[in-house]
């Protein structure tokens, strides 16, 4: 039986609340996880009723919602805000929030209060933050205040200017290294998941080997445990050109472009509104009405 359909034959919307445990049994059983990120109410409900095992409030909200140049800039306090629409939203998805930049880098003890705010206040069952090994002391501390971590290594954005750019990770022995060393002591540390973005398909693989947790790939081959994608890139509302990674799944810019054109040349010729589309006065007032108007010599519309 799937770890998912405990609940069998009563459609999406009955399935059972996914948690840690879910994530971890569906890794022991071979069970892809899927995840999206949204950050409303209406795509997150659609995304919990498809059946997705992991909602991320993704900082990537920075661009796609905020139209920021990259995630840098988004605030705490903007993150809060998706995440407790997306919370409001969400029944069975398990709700992770994505520690913004500044949050946590340079201090453990304001990384925990950011990350407790997350689960108070934002409703999130678990908080995702970017790096390895420099990031055990916090991961450390997460756990200790009952908050379950998503790890996130390789192509980390928050790490953008360091970086150089965009960059895939992990392409030369050293830097392969390097990832296996982030991804084992996060492993070790506890994180319930690790999400492995813009590396190579083979060390993707080799890492889902070697740990326990489950791996969560983006632009990390089919090997992983599972994968996420930016919910605006897979339905063509992200205006960027995608990343090899990326499949569409639909086009709502065609969509939204041709209903909001529509509506101008329906309103633009008088098609809309109908009189069906119209409130109506009640009969007895409206006879009451036409009795007045007649006396001013005035007419009601039809
Ligand atoms: O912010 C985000 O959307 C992410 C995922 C792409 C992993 O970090």
């Amino acid at each position: 039986m799937s770890v998912t359909s405990l609940n069998e034959g009563q459609g999406p919307s009955a399935r059972s609340k996914v948690t840690v445990t879910t994530i971890s049994q569906k890794k022991a059983q071979h069970e892809a996880v899927t995840c999206l990120t949204a950050y409303d109410y209406a795509t997150a409900r659609l995304v919990d009723e498809a059946g997705i095992d992991m909602i991320l409030v993704g900082d990537s909200l920075a661009q796609v919602v905020l139209g920021y140049e990259s995630t840098l800039p988004v605030t705490m306090e903007e993150m809060l805000h998706h995440t407790r629409a997306v919370r409001r939203a969400v029944k069975s998805a398990m709700v992770v929030g994505d520690m913004p930049y500044g949050t946590y880098q340079d201090d453990v003890k304001a990384g925990v209060a950011n990350a407790l705010r997350f689960v108070k206040e934002g409703g999130a069952e678990a908080v995702k933050i970017e790096g390895g090994r420099k990031r055990m002391e916090l991961v450390e501390r997460l756990l200790d205040a009952e908050i379950p971590v998503m790890g996130h290594i390789g192509l980390t954005p928050q790490s953008l200017h360091k970086m150089g750019g965009y960059r895939v990770q992990g392409k030369d022995l050293s830097g392969i290294e390097s990832l296996m060393k982030d991804a084992a002591a996060l492993d070790r540390a506890g994180v319930f998941s690790l999400v492995l973005e813009g590396v190579p398909r083979e060390v993707a693989a080799m890492i889902t080997r070697e740990v326990s947790t489950a791996t969560i790939g983006i632009g990390a081959g089919p090997d992983c445990d599972g994968q996420v994608l930016v919910f605006h890139d897979i339905v063509n509302l992200s205006f960027a050109a995608p990343a090899k990674f990326v499949r569409r799944y639909g086009d709502a810019a065609a969509l939204i472009r041709s209903a909001v054109q529509q509506f101008k040349t329906d309103v633009e010729s008088g098609g809309y509104p109908s009189d069906a589309e119209s409130y109506h006065l009640p009969k007895e007032t409206r006879e009451d009405l036409q009795a007045i108007l007649k006396r001013k010599e005035m007419k009601l519309a039809r």
